[in-house]
């Protein structure tokens, strides 16, 4: 009989120790679980992942010219996605509708309604009668604006996460980061219903022994050695000195402090994708997409310094002491300049002081464009730091990229001399570009 209690006693503790183990795995198994997951959804969120994307199965030129089509006469009305701005979103309209009546429908509308077509009919009265205009397009013109809207929906499709910055994330369009969620989230529930259990299971347990304990006592004649197994307590310097739980806690501990060191390191000062709220919601894809407006219009130092400038408000006074005067955002530039304040913008890319960078030396010198820096600024709403602007990144293009020394006499000797010694191009590395003090002071 005493054996079997102090084996039930003993048996408590075990469980009891498993339990705190236990916790403490999962809660580290749940931390790392939702570090990944916000890795992942940081990387799905990343800027210009979109960029690049392969399109459907269709011709890429007939898709292009189809965007073209689209972008000219339907995007005022429609959107490739799902969304409705005067007419419905366009995404998966092939599915919905045949060919044919897609192609009666773009290049007349009324006359599809007037014959009676029911689904014509419904979604005219559905969008309540607003008549749609009609298009004098080819077949084949039609069915490559087709061909551009399924490629659109295929693009979302195979990179969900379509999203032009860190705000503005469309829900439903997040599948990716969503599915993960939901996994996640299933995960979540199951550890707690499992902690339950646990707590449930050994409360009952402690119960019972408690409740043994106080009936031994009572009612049984015990010997010492039989009281001190019965009445043992539960002793935390155990825990606490046992050689299993202090190596898992050290284990624990500096997997921890490695990952956090890890991350740090890797991470110091390193703002790939920095994208800041600015003052004002001045977008380059309308400015210098859409109207075309040259980078150097702005950024007017840019070929003959060493910092591209950013505009002051009289340059954008330009052009909006007469365009959108109404507008609140313009409004902020007046303000500005009533009050005799520069627009504060706050600064996306920024080297530390100890590395030289020249912009005239790039673009001016070495004719490279910026957007090989700085990316598809012309399709940004808001600007994000495209480069990671780390001293291996400057060092790998200065590896690569053939200096162009045509008709430049200053290089002739070097090249000659290059070319005895070595078989590879005459890079900017090769002039010296890869020095330490060229970019260091
Ligand atoms: C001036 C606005 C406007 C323009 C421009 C426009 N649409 Fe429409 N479109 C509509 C409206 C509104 C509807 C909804 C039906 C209605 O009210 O006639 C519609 C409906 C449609 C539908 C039917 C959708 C469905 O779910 O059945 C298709 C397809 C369509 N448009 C394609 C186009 C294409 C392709 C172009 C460009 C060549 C275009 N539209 C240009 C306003 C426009
Ligand atoms: C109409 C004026 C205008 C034009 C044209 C323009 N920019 Fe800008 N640019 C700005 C303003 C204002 C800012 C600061 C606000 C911001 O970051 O959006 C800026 C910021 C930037 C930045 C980030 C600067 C930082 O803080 O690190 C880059 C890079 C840039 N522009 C590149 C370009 C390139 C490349 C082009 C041409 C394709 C261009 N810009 C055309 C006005 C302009
Ligand atoms: C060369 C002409 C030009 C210059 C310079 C210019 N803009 Fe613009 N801006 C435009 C045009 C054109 C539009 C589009 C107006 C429209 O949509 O009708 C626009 C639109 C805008 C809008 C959107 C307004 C709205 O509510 O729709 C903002 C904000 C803006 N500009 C800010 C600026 C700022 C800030 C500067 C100076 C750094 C600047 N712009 C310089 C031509 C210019
Ligand atoms: C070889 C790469 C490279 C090219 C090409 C390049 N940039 Fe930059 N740009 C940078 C770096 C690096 C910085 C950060 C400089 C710093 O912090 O000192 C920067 C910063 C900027 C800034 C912020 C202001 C400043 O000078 O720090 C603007 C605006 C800008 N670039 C615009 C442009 C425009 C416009 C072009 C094309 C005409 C261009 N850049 C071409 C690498 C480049
Ligand atoms: C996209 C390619 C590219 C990147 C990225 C780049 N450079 Fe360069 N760099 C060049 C080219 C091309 C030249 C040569 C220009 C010429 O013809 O003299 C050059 C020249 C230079 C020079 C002058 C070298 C000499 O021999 O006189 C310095 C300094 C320099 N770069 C610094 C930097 C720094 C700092 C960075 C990173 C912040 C950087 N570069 C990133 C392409 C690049
Ligand atoms: C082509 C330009 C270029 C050359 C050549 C270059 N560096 Fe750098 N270096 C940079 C840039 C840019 C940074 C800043 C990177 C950052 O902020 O991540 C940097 C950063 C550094 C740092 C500081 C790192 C930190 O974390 O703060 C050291 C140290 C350094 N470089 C040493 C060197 C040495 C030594 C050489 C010669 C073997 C060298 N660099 C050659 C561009 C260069």
């Amino acid at each position: 009989m005493m054996a079997m209690i102090s084996c039930i006693l003993k048996t408590t503790h075990k469980i009891f120790l498993a339990f705190l183990l236990t916790l403490a795995v999962t809660f580290g198994a749940q931390a790392q679980g939702e570090s990944e997951q916000a890795e992942i959804a940081t990387k799905g969120v990343e800027p210009g992942s979109t960029e690049g994307a392969e399109t459907g199965s269709a011709d890429p030129a007939v898709i292009d010219a189809g965007a073209a089509l689209f972008k000219n006469n339907c995007a005022v009305c429609h959107s490739a996605g799902s969304d409705v701005i005067v007419g419905p979103g366009l995404k998966g309209v092939t599915g919905r509708r045949s060919e044919s009546w897609l192609v009666s429908w773009i290049k007349n509308s009324q006359a599809l309604i007037q014959s009676g077509d029911a689904d014509a009919v419904a979604v005219y009265n559905e969008y309540n009668k607003q008549a749609m205009p009609s298009f004098a397009f080819s077949d084949d013109e039609i069915k490559s604006i087709l061909a551009y809207i399924d490629a659109q929906a295929n693009v979302a499709a195979a990179v969900p996460t379509t999203v032009a910055g860190p705000e503005g994330t469309t829900p439903g369009e997040n599948i990716g980061t969503d599915a993960i969620g939901a996994v996640g989230g299933y995960l979540d529930i199951i550890l707690v219903v499992l902690i339950v259990v646990l707590i449930v299971l050994v409360v009952t347990l402690l119960l019972i022994s408690s409740l043994l304990k106080n009936y031994l006592n009572k009612n049984r004649e015990l010997t010492e050695d039989d009281k001190e197994v019965v009445n043992q307590r539960f002793d935390f310097s155990k825990v606490y000195k046992s050689k299993a739980v202090r190596t898992l806690v050290m284990l624990i501990f500096v997997v921890v402090l490695l990952d956090l060191a890890l991350g740090k390191v890797m991470g110091i000062g390193i703002q790939e994708g920095y994208a800041p709220k600015q003052p004002i919601a001045f977008s380059h894809k309308l400015h210098a997409g859409e109207h075309q407006i040259d980078c150097n219009y702005c950024h007017t130092t840019v070929y003959e310094s060493k910092s591209a400038s950013i505009p002051s408000a009289n340059i954008c006074m330009n052009c909006h002491s007469q365009i959108k005067k109404e507008s609140p955002e313009i409004q902020k530039i007046y303000t500005a300049i009533e009050r005799n304040k520069p627009i504060e913008w706050v600064r996306i890319h920024n080297l530390p002081d100890l590395a030289y960078f020249n912009h005239s030396q790039h673009t001016q010198v070495g004719g490279v464009e910026c957007q090989t820096c700085h990316g598809p600024i012309e399709e940004m709403d808001v600007v994000y730091q495209y480069s990671s602007l780390t001293m291996g990144w400057c060092i790998d293009c200065h590896r690569e990229t053939p200096l162009n020394t045509e008709g430049n006499e200053y290089y002739d000797n070097l090249v000659k001399l290059h070319e005895a010694s070595s078989k590879g191009a005459f890079t900017v590395a090769s002039n010296g570009g890869t020095e330490c003090s060229k970019c260091h002071y």
